[in-house]
């Protein structure tokens, strides 16, 4: 009996979990000796295409050097390198490097490191301003910073308060979006001048779990002047658009934007260990440099800034290095596949950002999470050898870099062809068995 409770999964009703035997670029090859295109890069993480020779060896190298290593009182080049990389790359304010494991605790420790900034500067503040729809991780910091939703409901009591406002998403040919993003800013001054808040706490660019919604980088440079005019802290969680997802190596880079602090994680270490980054600015940093111990910033974990996990980072950022074309590309590459589906009369709202495309699929259930196309759809795809997992109604594809043509044009043709599936079946999901 296999005796793993897998996330995310009702155990009693969900069918037995496919078993991978290994992964090579784009493809995952399947203990059945099925193949399988990743189309969603395994969770988000997979930048440059499963099992690497070139962070594998990174890896290997550095497991023969130092595998490990308490992090305080004790440093190591690994990590080192990594806060270097990674510094050079986003905006030059942008210097301090904080480690943990994952999006989640990189979310936390901005939160966190947000909160005590102001106490630290003598100054009590209590709430953040978020976004409806996001979603930063399932820990309880970073569970109350996200939207109320069908995960994290239950444990309302749990999580702190935030003030929530909408996510300005946006597709093309919206003819709406510049009286909604103004809505939305006009609402953000009017909390903001109500009292001094923590952070506003946003998703830059792709809100992801929320259904892939994309927002302007206009709306990021309003959005960054009015915080920084109420003397306010701007935090982005990058954990799924950093490392060239949105095209661009980070997204506050290609929103020419400047956030106070930045969480990464995913794509960081190309999808082979845990490892996020939380990167502050030096005046935060400066916030916390004392001779006071009660301003020290406790918190870290047993495995920060693992010498693995950061050989792997570095690897994974000098591979993206020699070649930014593989992420810069891949909206080009997407659009040529999209001119054709696009004019599906069962899809609306098709758009895409960088490397990742996506589109909602129009049903007769409530648009969300809780659509039940989505399930159909993906169970189709798989059948076509295809992965992926839409969010509800809402089909995306945001695969590893390294994808080629073939493979895309295959994932297209999955998508395509179930759509077609359904529409000649006259299936809305509300209909069908199968869902
Ligand atoms: C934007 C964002 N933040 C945080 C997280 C949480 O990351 P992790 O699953 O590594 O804890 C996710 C995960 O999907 C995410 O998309």
């Amino acid at each position: 009996m296999n005796k793993i409770w897998y996330p995310f999964t009702q155990m009693k009703t969900n069918r037995e979990p496919l078993k991978v035997r290994a992964g090579k670029g784009a493809l995952l090859q399947l203990e059945d000796g099925r193949e399988l295109i990743d189309g969603i890069s395994s969770w988000w993480v997979n930048v440059l295409g499963h099992a690497h020779p070139g962070i594998a060896k990174a890896i290997y190298e550095q497991a023969l050097k130092l595998e490990h290593v308490i992090f305080a009182g004790f440093t190591h080049d690994p990590a080192e390198q990594v806060a270097e990389k990674v510094t050079s790359l986003l905006p030059a304010h942008l210097k301090r490097v904080f480690f943990s494991d994952n999006g989640s605790t990189a979310v936390e420790v901005a939160l966190k490191m947000a909160y005590q900034y102001w106490i630290n500067r003598g100054e009590k503040r209590s709430t953040f301003i978020c976004f409806g729809g996001s979603y930063h991780g399932d820990t309880i910091g970073a569970m109350s910073l996200g939207e109320r939703s069908l995960f994290n409901r239950l444990f309302d009591s749990l999580l702190f308060s935030v003030d929530f406002v909408p996510y300005p998403s946006t597709f093309p040919r919206d003819e709406e979006i510049d009286a909604k993003e103004q809505r939305i800013l006009a609402l953000i001054e009017e909390k903001l001048s109500i009292d001094p808040k923590i952070a506003v706490v946003i998703e830059p660019l792709v809100q992801g779990v929320g259904g892939m919604q994309m927002c302007r980088p206009q709306f990021l440079q309003k959005l960054q002047n009015l915080v920084h005019a109420y003397d306010t802290l701007l935090i982005y969680d990058e954990v799924m658009t950093g490392f060239g997802r949105t095209g661009e190596w980070f997204a506050c880079v290609k929103s020419c934007t400047q956030p106070d602090i930045v969480c990464l994680a995913k794509g960081l270490t190309g999808g082979f260990l845990p490892l996020a980054l939380t990167v502050c600015s030096e005046e935060i940093f400066d916030a916390f440099y004392s001779e006071d111990a009660c301003k020290t910033f406790y918190h870290g974990h047993s495995y920060t800034a693992n010498p693995l996990g950061c050989a792997a980072a570095c690897a994974t950022i000098d591979l993206l290095k020699e070649n930014p074309e593989c992420f810069r590309g891949m909206e080009g590459r997407h659009k040529r596949f999209l001119s054709e589906l696009s004019q599906h009369p069962m899809l609306k709202r098709v758009r895409t950002c960088g490397t990742i495309v996506a589109m909602d699929i129009s049903t007769e259930q409530d648009d969300g999470y809780l659509n039940k196309i989505g399930k159909a759809f993906k169970e189709q795809c798989l059948d076509k050898g295809v992965l992926i997992r839409p969010l509800g109604n809402v089909v995306y594809l945001m695969p590893p870099y390294c994808i080629t043509d073939e493979q895309l044009a295959i994932a297209y043709d999955a998508i395509s062809s179930t759509l077609e599936g359904l529409s000649a079946a006259g299936l809305s999901p509300s209909k069908s068995k199968s869902c």
